[in-house]
């Protein structure tokens, strides 16, 4: 049993009633389910295999869910890049390796399945491309058409190519992402398309598992979750996932709730360091990580809330810190990541040099997009291949052997 219950006001509304704002306040909404009617027992947790679904009493889908084996992405230890900033505990849970290459899918197998519970015949989001895909991903799954808006020019290639693939109707807007928000918000509102951006509840719901799934593969709640932030709707998940754990009994305590945004594109960040009541908007981002080019973000009252409930930081890196991050994940330790995700790991980089966080600390970066999904970026920063004559004495000379 679950109800959505806005995060300002606490007003409440049905499940099945098709709301993203409280009508009342017009603050987003949640979903709020009634912990004591749960039956949760950890170890038949354990038991399933690890996945968005194997935390399915605490999800709100039920039917028989949209899905292609989302979740269950690897958490390393990062040995040799963790000694290097003097961490012993530094891990990176690779959201890159779910079916669509980020960690969107988690929402996308939610979402979509509620589109078709609630029953919704078609699906929509707006995108700096990461969730296009994965709508698109989704929609395919699931039999119904999905609209994606984009920001044109301004989407890194792998992104488009797979929301074309996958058969979505693709839209290029003049405008930014935060543009693209509002009219897909109308559109939705005015034409009965159902909005999975993460102003969507439920969609958040299947986001939340990455700190389930953390734990669990850690055996032990961490000291710090570490995310990139752009809309902030994933920082707001899993800290709401971890509220829930914490009402259950299921861990007894909270990880320090951190979020890392680039420096050309840091409304949170600010609102953190100046101790703001909320963001204020940044009408022109930009950073070479168009995933988190996001000047307004939408979940920003929720992120700020989680930052400073579990004491957490907020810090900005630049951009030449998150592609020499995304080089050393890729080259130290094997990781390919795209630049929003290395952006996490270069701000504990940022941190721990500043002093801010204790190198004693368990530390989950989420990275949470593959590396192939900026192919252009990656190919700027290397040598291009070295085209030699086919014969063997060529191949000398270019080894210089
Ligand atoms: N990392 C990547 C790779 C992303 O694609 C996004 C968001 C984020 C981090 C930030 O997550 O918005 O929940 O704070 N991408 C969205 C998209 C906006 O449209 O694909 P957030």
């Amino acid at each position: 049993m679950y109800r959505l219950v806005c995060v300002s006001c606490g007003a409440e509304y049905p499940p099945d009633e098709i709301i993203y704002h409280c009508r009342k306040c017009g603050h987003l909404l949640a979903v709020q389910y009634d912990l004591t009617d749960l039956e949760i027992d950890p170890a038949v947790w354990r038991s399933r295999p690890l996945s968005v679904w194997r935390y399915k009493e605490l999800l709100p889908v039920t039917i028989p869910p949209v899905t292609l084996a989302e979740g269950g992405t690897p958490l390393y230890h990062l040995e040799r890049l963790g000694k290097s900033m003097g961490l012993r505990h530094l891990y990176a849970k690779h959201e890159g390796m779910n079916p669509s290459g980020s960690f969107k899918d988690r929402g996308m197998t939610v979402g979509v399945s509620m589109a078709l519970q609630l029953r919704r015949t078609s699906v929509a989001c707006a995108s700096t491309g990461n969730t296009s895909a994965s709508l698109a991903v989704y929609g395919a799954k699931a039999g119904i058409p999905a609209v994606v808006l984009l920001p044109a020019g301004k989407v890194a290639l792998g992104k488009v190519a797979q929301a074309l693939m996958h058969g979505a109707k693709v839209i290029s807007i003049r405008g930014n992402f935060d543009r693209a928000l509002e009219m897909v918000h109308d559109l939705c509102i005015s034409h009965g398309l159902y909005l999975l951006n993460s102003v969507n509840p439920y969609r958040l719901e299947g986001q939340k598992t990455i700190g389930f799934e953390a734990i669990d593969q850690l055996g032990c709640v961490p000291d710090r979750f570490v995310l990139p932030v752009g809309n902030a709707g994933n920082i707001s998940a899993v800290h709401k996932g971890l509220i829930e754990l914490v009402a259950l009994g299921l861990i007894d305590r909270y990880p320090m709730m951190t979020g890392i945004q680039a420096a050309g594109s840091a409304p949170v960040v600010r609102a953190i360091e100046e101790n703001l009541p909320e963001v204020i908007p940044e009408p022109h981002p930009d950073t070479v990580a168009t995933a988190i080019r996001i000047g307004a973000p939408v979940n920003a009252e929720k992120a700020l809330t989680a930052i400073r409930k579990t004491g957490g930081l907020a810090a900005s890196v630049t951009d030449e810190e998150i592609l020499k991050m995304q080089r050393d994940l890729a080259r130290i330790e094997g990781i390919g990541v795209e630049p929003a995700s290395a952006a996490s790991v270069a701000g504990v980089r940022k941190l721990v040099t500043e002093g801010r966080i204790d190198r004693d600390e368990k530390i989950v970066c989420v990275v949470t997009g593959h590396l192939l999904k900026d192919p252009e970026t990656v190919i700027r920063q290397c040598e291009p291949p070295i085209e030699i004559d086919a014969d063997l004495p060529s191949l000398l000379s270019a080894l210089h052997l």
